[in-house]
């Protein structure tokens, strides 16, 4: 079987290789999956480049998330969960860039059979975020507004989502005027530009209503714009640079406005999380993107073998959504 693995960081789309491998056998407790789908996200590329918030040691599996079928089971592991279809959970120890992977039971969740995979292979990233940065920061009654900035990505697609499921209104920031309508359409009470006069398209807006929450996946002058619309204990939670500015927020209106600013890492989650309650998570969402109220935009599918010009696809600006391997 064929698989992508990391022999030292560098370029995204340089520095991996494709080698041959024996199908591993799962231990106690372990599951082996054959890959159907599997994401390529910023979160990889940053791991490839030794950006990312841990490095593995070399040579590296690669792959965080992912979707297929049970192949296999080791020791404590009912034989009949082989032929299940399971996403994976992106705990970061095992690979999904290849054929087949093996897997603590515990990292594994049970899927729609029926569903495209493409959108289950998604699921471990980006739906869990948009979820998690919704719910633990402020307790959000319907109506409420919450701000994005980096509103066109897969996150900021499934935090509009699954707001508007909540009855939470979503303003949302983008950089380029051609994403407006499809926020629109995908559920966005408003979508502003980061433009000259961001300001007053934030407060047009709003018409006077305060935010409650605001979630930063890009930095610099938009999030300082947005914390001076935040009631009084509102939050700001940042999980992406993006833009690679820092956040900046004027003391006086952290003070008077009681203000908190949060760091989020779903790496930090999955470690801080009961399992029970991880398991619980995903299955939710599982569902919702089963049913179809969850989605995200896919850009292009590539075999494992053209990996370079996949990750190369998957660093372009301008791209139509995500970029996965299909291995089915
Ligand atoms: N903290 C965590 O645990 C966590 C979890 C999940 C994701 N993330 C991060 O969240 C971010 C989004 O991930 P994703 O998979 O949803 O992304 P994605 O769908 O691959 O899309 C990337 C988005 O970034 C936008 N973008 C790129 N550079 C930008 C800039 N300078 N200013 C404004 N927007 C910019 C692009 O906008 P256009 O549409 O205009 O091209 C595009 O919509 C990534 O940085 C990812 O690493 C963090």
């Amino acid at each position: 079987m064929k698989a992508l693995r990391l022999p030292a960081f560098g370029a995204p789309a340089q520095v991996p290789e494709l080698v041959e491998v024996e199908p591993a056998t799962p231990g106690p407790n372990q599951v082996a999956v054959a890959i159907e789908a599997a994401p390529i996200n910023p979160s990889d590329l940053m791991l490839i480049a030794g950006d990312y918030g841990v490095r593995p040691q070399l040579p590296a599996a690669l792959g965080a998330e992912g979707v297929g079928r049970i192949v296999a089971v080791g020791d404590g592991v009912d034989a009949s969960r082989i032929g299940e279809r399971v996403m994976i959970v992106p705990t970061l120890e095992q690979g999904t860039w290849t054929d087949q992977t093996v897997v603590d039971e515990r990292n594994v969740v049970p899927v729609n059979p029926n569903a495209d995979p493409l959108q289950l292979a998604m699921i471990g990233v980006n739906p869990v975020t948009a979820y998690v940065l919704l719910h633990d920061f402020a307790a959000l009654e319907p109506g409420a507004w919450v701000a994005q900035t980096g509103a066109s990505s897969a996150v900021g697609r499934y935090v509009i989502v699954l707001a508007k499921h909540a009855g939470v209104r979503t303003l949302n920031v983008v950089r380029r005027e051609s994403a407006v309508q499809e926020l629109l359409d995908a559920g966005a009470a408003a979508v502003v530009v980061s433009n000259e006069d961001f300001s007053e398209q934030v407060a047009g807006a709003l018409g006077g209503a305060p935010l409650s929450l605001v979630l930063d996946g890009v930095g610099g002058e938009p999030v300082t714009t947005l914390a001076g619309q935040l009631k009084v204990g509102g939050a700001i939670v940042s999980y992406a640079a993006l833009g690679g500015k820092p956040i900046v927020v004027p003391p006086l209106t952290l003070i008077f406005r009681g203000l908190s600013v949060h760091g989020w890492w779903l790496k930090h989650w999955l470690d801080s999380t009961p399992p029970a309650k991880i398991n619980e998570t995903y299955r939710e969402l599982a569902a919702l993107v089963a049913d179809g109220t969850l989605a995200a935009p896919v850009d292009a599918t590539y075999p494992l073998e053209e990996y370079r010009a996949a990750i190369t696809r998957a660093q372009a600006s301008g791209r139509h959504g995500k970029v996965l391997f299909s291995l089915a």
